[in-house]
C-alpha cells in the first residue's frame, strides 16, 4: 500500500465512523442570513480599537459583560481599497459579449434540432433541469447521450453556463492563464466543450496560442457536438481553434500526457450523488484523481467550478484543502490560504458568487421563461489553484484583504451589511458603501479583536 492508498483508507476509516453517526448535508440550508439579521447586531457597540492613520480614531472603553468582550465607543470606520471583482462585466471582451448574445445562431448552426424536438424543447429542459437538481436519483449515467436531453443541454444550458463562466474567467488574475504557447490543459466532464469555449471567448490573450485540449466525458455525441461549437466560436472570432483531443471515457482513465491546466465545470457534484460516502473522503479522492492528471510542475493550474448551492461549495471548499495540502495554492477566490471560513458545514455560510443577469442575452431569457424557468441571477462556487512548492503562509500583518461572497443584508439603522472571507476568517462587513458579491477590499488590520456577529460568528467590520 504506497502513502497515497494509506491516507485514502484512513479517510474511509474514519468517514464510515462518521456515517454511523450519520450527519445529513446541508442541502436544505438556509441562505445567507436572509431569515435572520433583523435585531441582531446591537447598534453603538462597536468596535476596533484602531490609532492606525487610515481608521477614524474611537475613544471607547473595553468591558466584559455576559463572557463577550464588548467595546462601547465612538463608530469607527476603516478606509477601505478596492481591489477589483471576479464577475466585473466590463472584463468580456466585446466581441465575446457579441457572440454570446448570438450564440442562438451558433447552437443551431452546429446542432439543428427537427421540428419536432423544436416543439418539445421547452419541456425538455424544464425536465432537464429538474434531473440536474431537485429529481437527481432518477438522472441516468450516460444522460447526455440522449439526444433529447443532449439537445436541451446544448441548446441552454450550455449557453447559460458560457453566460457564468465567461464573467467568471475574464475576471480572474492574469496570472492564472499565463500557460505556454504549447500548454497541454485537460477539462474533465466536459460536455459540449463548455470550458474550452469559454475560455477561449474571455482570454483573447490566449486564442492564437496553440493549447491543446484533451477533453474527456462519458458522453461522446456531446464531445462532437462541443467541437464544432468551439471550431464555429473561433471562425467567428477569425482564430483557428484550439487542438482538441476527444476522450470517450471515465473520470480516472488515462490520458496520453499530463497536463498544465486542469478544469472541470459542473461534475463533481454529479459524481458525488451516487455515492454515500462522505464529502471529505468524496474530495480527497476527487482531488488525487485530478492531480494524476497534472505535470506536477511548479506553476501548474487547476480550476473547478461548480454550482453554487451548499453541498457543492461544500465539496469544493474540502477539495481546496486537498489541494493545498499538494501544494495546490488557491489564487481565487480566496485571499487566503488558511481554514475555509466559508466552507459549507451545517449552519455555516458557504462560498459562493452571484451576479444579476439584467445583461445576459435576451433570446437565452426568453428560453427560460418558456421553459418556466425565468432567471434573475446566476450563481457559482469555484476554485482556482496553482502549484507552488515553496509557497509560504502570508506575511502581511497591515492589511486585511476580504472578498465579498454574499448579497447585501440589511441590518437595523438603515445598515447594509456583507458576508466576506478574509485569513482572520468570516467577517460581516458593515458598509454604506454598494458593494457586490465577488469583490475584493483590503482595510488596515484592526489592532484588537473584532466584535463578533451574534448569529453568524462573523468578525465585523466596519467600512
Ligand atoms: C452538467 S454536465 C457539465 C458539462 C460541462 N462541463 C458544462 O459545464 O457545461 C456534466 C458532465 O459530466 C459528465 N460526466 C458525468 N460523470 C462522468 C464521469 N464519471 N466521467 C466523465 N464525465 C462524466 C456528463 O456526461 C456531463 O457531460
Amino acid at each position: 500500500m504506497d502513502k497515497n492508498d494509506e491516507e485514502l483508507k484512513w479517510y474511509e476509516i474514519k468517514a464510515k465512523k462518521r456515517m454511523r453517526g450519520s450527519p445529513k448535508n446541508n442541502a436544505d440550508e438556509n441562505k445567507h442570513g436572509s431569515k435572520s439579521e433583523k435585531g441582531k447586531e446591537k447598534s453603538g457597540e462597536r468596535e476596533f480599537e484602531d490609532g492606525k492613520k487610515n481608521a477614524k480614531k474611537s475613544t471607547g472603553k473595553f468591558s466584559e459583560s455576559s463572557g463577550k468582550k464588548r467595546y462601547s465607543g465612538k463608530k469607527e470606520t476603516l478606509v477601505a481599497k478596492e481591489l477589483g471583482s471576479i464577475l466585473d462585466p466590463s472584463s468580456i471582451p466585446d466581441d465575446a459579449k457579441k457572440i454570446l448574445a448570438d450564440f442562438k445562431s451558433i447552437i443551431e448552426a452546429t446542432h439543428p434540432l427537427n421540428s419536432k424536438q423544436r416543439a418539445l424543447l421547452s419541456q425538455k429542459i424544464l425536465e432537464l433541469s429538474h434531473t440536474l437538481t431537485d429529481e437527481r436519483g432518477q438522472r441516468r449515467l450516460g444522460y447526455m447521450n440522449q439526444p433529447a436531453t443532449l439537445a436541451a443541454y446544448t441548446h441552454y444550458f450550455l449557453w447559460w453556463n458560457l453566460v457564468r463562466l465567461t464573467r467568471l474567467f475574464s475576471n480572474l488574475p492574469d496570472d492564472f492563464f499565463s500557460l505556454s504557447e504549447d500548454a497541454v490543459c485537460l477539462d474533465s466532464g466536459s460536455g459540449p466543450l463548455t470550458v474550452p469555449i469559454a475560455l477561449f471567448l474571455s482570454r483573447p490573450e490566449l486564442r492564437d496560442k496553440k493549447l491543446k485540449w484533451y477533453c474527456m466525458d462519458i458522453s461522446s455525441q456531446a464531445l462532437s457536438i462541443g467541437e464544432n461549437l468551439l471550431l464555429s466560436v473561433a471562425a467567428k472570432l477569425e482564430k483557428e481553434s484550439w487542438q482538441i483531443v476527444r476522450v470517450k471515457g471515465d473520470f480516472g482513465d488515462d490520458i496520453k500526457e499530463k497536463a498544465d491546466l486542469i478544469t472541470s465545470a459542473n461534475v463533481f457534484n454529479e459524481i458525488s450523488d451516487g455515492s454515500d460516502m462522505p464529502p471529505d473522503y468524496l474530495a480527497k479522492k476527487y482531488t488525487d484523481g485530478l492531480l494524476s492528471y497534472s505535470s506536477g510542475k511548479d506553476g501548474a493550474k487547476v480550476l473547478l467550478i461548480e454550482p453554487g448551492v451548499p453541498k457543492s461549495s461544500r465539496l469544493l471548499s474540502l477539495m481546496r484543502d486537498s489541494l493545498i495540502r499538494k501544494k495546490y495554492f488557491p489564487l481565487s477566490p480566496c485571499p487566503h490560504f488558511g481554514d475555509c471560513p466559508m466552507d459549507g458545514k451545517r449552519g455555516g455560510k458557504w462560498c459562493n458568487f452571484a451576479f444579476s443577469v439584467d445583461d445576459a442575452p435576451t433570446a437565452l431569457k426568453k428560453i427560460s421563461d418558456s421553459a418556466k424557468l425565468p432567471k434573475t441571477r446566476a450563481v457559482l462556487s469555484f476554485v482556482a489553484a496553482e502549484k507552488k512548492s515553496g509557497a509560504e503562509a502570508e506575511s502581511d500583518e497591515k492589511n486585511l484583504v476580504f472578498r465579498i461572497a454574499s448579497d447585501p443584508i440589511r441590518l437595523p439603522g438603515h445598515r447594509t451589511g456583507f458576508y466576506a472571507c478574509s485569513k482572520i476568517g468570516l467577517l460581516l462587513v458593515v458598509t454604506e458603501s454598494k458593494l457586490h458579491s465577488g469583490e475584493s477590499l483590503c482595510v488596515p488590520m484592526p489592532k484588537s479583536e473584532p466584535e463578533i456577529d451574534e448569529k453568524s460568528g462573523a468578525k465585523i467590520i466596519r467600512c
